[in-house]
């Protein structure tokens, strides 16, 4: 199986594709992940995504495909995965499908922006291992303190309102013209996710079961 997650910042892609790969036993592979992972080494990728980052923009669709595309050739993803912020822009879909990725559905989490703002407010990652909870949906089991690494939570660096507010203006411009995009391929199948966390992954199921 072969997904993308489509959404609004703090739609709820990464806590969802982490839930999914566990189910299916599958990898989920997290663009804004790996471009963290990428800022926090300080590699030559990290210092040019760091900026665009910082400020909610995106980073250029050159380094972001390079670096799936190269990330799908690993083992681990030879019986799928979960993409969890790729693509974000029609360029880059295009250059997916270029590259003979070939998608078996494409699940769009939709959260009006009001949720977003309120939801982002109370996310907290763990700064060792990046495990993202938040402080009502999804606390960890001691306040402040990651359950699986046991380092400190911490809030994100674009998580500023003003900076989630810019976030959310690039995906409305840059990454939501997907939905039309996958929906005229019918791969696209929408979730309301104004749901629980356990609500949203069971509706997620459910729908790409019938995609097999
Ligand atoms: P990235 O890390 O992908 O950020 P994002 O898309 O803005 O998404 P988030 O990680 O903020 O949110 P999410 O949808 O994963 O929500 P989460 O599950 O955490 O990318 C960061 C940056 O990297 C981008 O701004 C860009 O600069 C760059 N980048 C990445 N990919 C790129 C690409 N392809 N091209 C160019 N640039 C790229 O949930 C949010 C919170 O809500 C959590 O606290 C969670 O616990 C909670 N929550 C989740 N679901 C629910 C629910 N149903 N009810 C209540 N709370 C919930």
């Amino acid at each position: 199986m072969k997904l993308t997650l489509l959404g609004a910042p703090g739609a709820g892609k990464g806590t969802q594709a982490e839930r999914l790969s566990a189910l299916l036993h599958i990898p989920a592979v997290s663009t804004g992940n790996i471009l963290r992972a990428a800022v926090k080494n300080n590699t030559p990728i990290g210092q040019q995504a760091k900026a665009y980052m910082d400020s909610g923009k995106l980073v250029p669709d050159e380094i972001i495909i390079d670096i799936v595309v190269e990330r799908l050739l690993e083992p681990d993803c030879s019986n799928g995965y979960i993409l969890d912020g790729m693509p974000r822009t029609v360029l880059q879909a295009e250059a997916l499908e270029t590259a003979g990725v070939q998608l078996d559905a494409v699940i769009s989490l939709v959260v009006s922006d009001e949720t977003i703002m309120k939801r982002m407010s109370g996310r907290r990652v763990c700064e060792a291992c990046g495990s993202s909870y938040h402080m009502d949906a999804m606390p960890p089991k001691r306040q402040g303190i990651c359950d699986l690494c046991g380092a400190n939570l911490v809030r994100r660096q674009d998580d500023e309102p003003e900076t989630v507010k810019a976030r959310l203006a690039v995906y409305h411009q840059e990454t939501e013209p997907l939905i039309q995009y996958y929906s005229e391929r019918r791969l696209l199948k929408n979730v309301t996710a104004h749901a629980t966390i356990e609500e949203d992954t069971r509706e997620i199921l459910r729908l790409i079961r019938q995609s097999e």
